[in-house]
């Protein structure tokens, strides 16, 4: 992690504060929760890292069916046809592209095309809210969690409202449409029964209990098997070829991949969900503009990251923050089929490959534009050159060879959970 901010003057906060914000954050997570010790802006600074494995309360098993017919329903979209699945399809790990192209989904008005590429949901549930936290040895306290690829929303709930009003996604007009649409879809009895009388015909109410059961499902086992062959090999159950075997010893190696150093690892544990390949943090890999992308034409348009939601927290120096987008999960990456915030690269190789000669053969990736071309020119200078394997100069030797970017892609089919490993999920055309 790489962070270039000073902390604002942190006082120190009331407890119930405390309570309240990491209460409503997080009401599926139990266990000693961190200390707050301060702020940034208007985000919460931790005194420790939240662990990546704590411990989880099962959702209500009546809301995750409820959340499950929600997040399937194709009729709760103005006009009808597009739900949640359209967009994050639980064949394909929980991501997809309704009719869209070039990298990103199309919404409901099919013509709308959306500006980023449509995440996995899978293993999400161990996402915290965003927060700070400050590295003993790191100079300055860099942010961590939050939902969104920039970590503009704290809660699954609170984030389950936003697709549903988005012009591009479900277009719905208002609370008070979505609240009608639940009523006629049929939901008032079940939503009644789970969270009181009268709660669809109070939109507020109503937004909150949609947010509430699409939580409980995206928090339910479902999206977090921890079947894979990895997760196997992590049990002792199961062997890795040697090539993938490899392939983990390069992700591993601080002067090799050196992937694990954001797409955590654990080097001990047993446990899968110690292993979630991301630390929740974020970077700026400065991955090449989509210039395919509707919402590119203007060369002017940029999608900035984690800086837009640094500027509406008031965090100090927030453009420092302009181009970072938080570190995913490559748990299913193989499954997916368009890589990076954008959309940019059609194959799971090609983003690996990047890492590989982004620093040595710019050429390659930015043609004859600027180095990082998706950022205006002032903020270009965010982008992580000190990092291994992107810290080297045109010209030089890649840190990786073309034999080690296959032995990583292997590895990474290791992480794809049982029920996307059939052969036939492979063979979909790229949007
Ligand atoms: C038209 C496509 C589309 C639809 C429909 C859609 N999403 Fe999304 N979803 C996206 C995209 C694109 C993002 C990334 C957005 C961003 O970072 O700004 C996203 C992000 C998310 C995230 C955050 C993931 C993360 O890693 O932080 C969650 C959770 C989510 N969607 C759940 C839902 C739910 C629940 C619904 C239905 C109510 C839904 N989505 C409908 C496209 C869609
Ligand atoms: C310095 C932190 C960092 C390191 C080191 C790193 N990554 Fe990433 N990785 C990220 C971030 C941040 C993104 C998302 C970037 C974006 O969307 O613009 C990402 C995205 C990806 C993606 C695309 C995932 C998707 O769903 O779109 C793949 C694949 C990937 N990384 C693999 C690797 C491999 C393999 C290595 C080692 C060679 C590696 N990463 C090293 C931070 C890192």
């Amino acid at each position: 992690m790489t962070s270039r901010i000073r902390v604002a003057a942190s006082a120190a906060v009331a407890a119930a504060l405390l309570a309240g914000w990491l209460g409503a954050a997080s009401p599926a997570l139990a266990g000693d929760a961190p200390r707050v010790v301060g702020h940034v802006g208007a985000t919460p600074r931790l005194a420790a890292i939240v662990p990546a494995a704590r411990p989880l309360v099962a959702p209500p098993p009546e809301q995750v069916a409820l959340g499950r017919r929600l997040f399937l329903d194709t009729r709760l979209s103005r006009p009808a046809g597009t739900s949640c699945a359209s967009c994050h399809d639980p064949a394909q790990a929980f991501s997809a592209f309704n009719g869209g192209r070039d990298g990103v989904a199309g919404g409901s008005v099919r013509a709308r095309l959306g500006t980023r590429n449509p995440p996995s949901l899978t293993y999400l549930r161990y996402l915290p809210p965003l927060y700070f936290y400050q590295d003993d040895d790191a100079p300055a306290p860099a942010p961590f969690g939050g939902l969104m690829l920039d970590g503009r929303v704290d809660t699954l709930a609170a984030q389950a409202r936003e697709p549903l009003l988005a012009r591009h996604e479900m277009n719905l007009r208002s609370p008070r449409a979505a609240a009608r649409r639940l009523r006629e879809a049929g939901y008032e009895r079940d939503f009644e029964r789970l969270f009181g009388p009268g709660v669809l015909r109070d939109p507020k109410r109503a937004l909150e209990a949609f947010g509430l059961g699409l939580q409980a499902y995206l928090q339910s086992d479902e999206l977090a098997p921890f079947d894979s062959r990895f997760d196997e090999f992590l049990r002792g159950r199961a062997a890795l070829s040697p090539r993938e075997q490899r392939g983990l010893a390069i992700f591993r190696h601080p002067d090799q991949g050196n992937c694990a150093s954001c797409h955590s690892v654990s080097a001990t544990s047993s446990q899968p969900a110690r292993s979630l390949f991301t630390d929740f943090g974020y970077e700026a890999l400065g991955v090449p503009r989509n210039r395919a992308l509707p919402a590119n034409a203007s060369a002017g348009a940029h999608d900035l990251g984690l800086c837009r939601t640094a500027r509406a927290r008031h965090w100090p120096e927030a453009d420092a923050w302009c181009g970072y987008f938080r570190t995913p999960s490559l748990r299913n990456v193989a499954v997916r089929q368009r890589f990076m915030h954008n959309g940019v690269f059609t194959s799971l190789r090609q983003a690996v490959r990047f890492y590989a000669t982004r620093s040595t053969d710019p050429g390659a990736w930015y043609g004859a534009h600027p180095v990082f071309d998706d950022l205006p020119e002032a903020l270009r200078g965010n982008v992580n050159t000190v990092s291994t394997p992107l810290n080297r100069r045109p010209g030089a030797t890649p840190a990786l060879d073309e034999d080690d970017i296959d032995a990583l892609v292997a590895f990474l089919g290791t992480l794809t959970d049982r029920r996307y490993a059939a052969p036939a999920t492979a063979a979909r055309p790229v949007p």
